[in-house]
């Protein structure tokens, strides 16, 4: 691959005030329909597109790589936030950052330096996350944070879509949001797995501002309905 990556405007901050982002997770669309689902979403309101990869190694899936996040780069103007399970990731940030990814995240646990990490996704021109799977302790996460745009906290074993929120993500949530604090630091905290109207307002609570949701929106019988349900819910936590 060569010559210049694809401009993808302004990196780094986020807007004031801190505000609820929603993120449809495409993982749980019918792919038959994957541009009208996406359409879907987009004039209901999402504020970005989650796109799940998985590798069959880092989770035990095989979704699919940057040959179809070029073509949802095509069908939507939502920043694509990239979610990456996939083993030994940095092979690919350059071929995500060329596909159109405005954020890209990878596992603390696939990496052995996650500072050098996000500052490589940085590099190329993306937002950086980190993301922790739900037995790892978030503390591993600290050393890296401030090289963050986002952190994504797995509330479900990463791997699937439509598996219950874990209770014990409350304290994991209000912890990462301390840290952020304390910081000071410009850092989106998503949750990730199983979140919906009865469980996003709990996150909410501890201290998430991003929510990724797939089957709670995707697999309702209208999913624009679902997403105002859901952004009501955490407007009225
Ligand atoms: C799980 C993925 C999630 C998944 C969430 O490994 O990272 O993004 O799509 O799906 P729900 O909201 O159905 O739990
Ligand atoms: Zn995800």
């Amino acid at each position: 691959m060569s010559g210049p990556l694809p401009e993808r405007g302004a990196v780094g901050g986020w807007a004031k005030p801190p505000r609820i982002r929603i993120c449809p997770s495409v993982l749980s669309a019918d792919f038959a329909r994957l541009g009208e689902q996406i359409s879907l979403i987009e004039r209901a309101g999402a504020d970005f597109l989650h796109v799940d990869v998985m590798d069959g190694q880092f989770v035990p899936s095989i979704t699919f790589g940057p040959i179809l996040v070029e073509a949802m780069r095509r069908l939507t103007s939502l920043p694509l936030d990239v979610h990456l399970m996939v083993a030994d990731p940095l092979r690919f940030v350059e071929a995500f950052a060329r596909a159109g990814s405005d954020h890209l995240t990878v596992h603390v646990e696939a990496v052995t330096d996650a500072l050098a990490a996000v500052r490589a996704i940085r590099a190329n021109g993306m937002r950086a996350g980190l993301s922790v799977k739900p037995r790892t302790p978030v503390e591993r996460l600290l050393p890296a944070l401030s090289g963050c745009d986002l952190a994504l906290l797995m509330t479900v074993e990463p791997g699937a879509g439509g598996q219950p929120f874990l209770d014990v993500s409350a304290d994991r949530i209000a912890a990462l949001r301390a840290a952020i604090e304390a910081q000071g630091l410009d850092c989106l905290l998503g949750v990730d797995g199983g979140i919906g109207p009865a469980t996003g307002p709990l996150a909410l609570k501890a201290g998430a501002d991003m929510f990724v949701a797939g089957h709670s929106v995707f697999r309702a019988p209208d999913p624009s309905a679902a997403l105002a349900a859901l952004r009501r819910s955490l407007e009225e936590a």
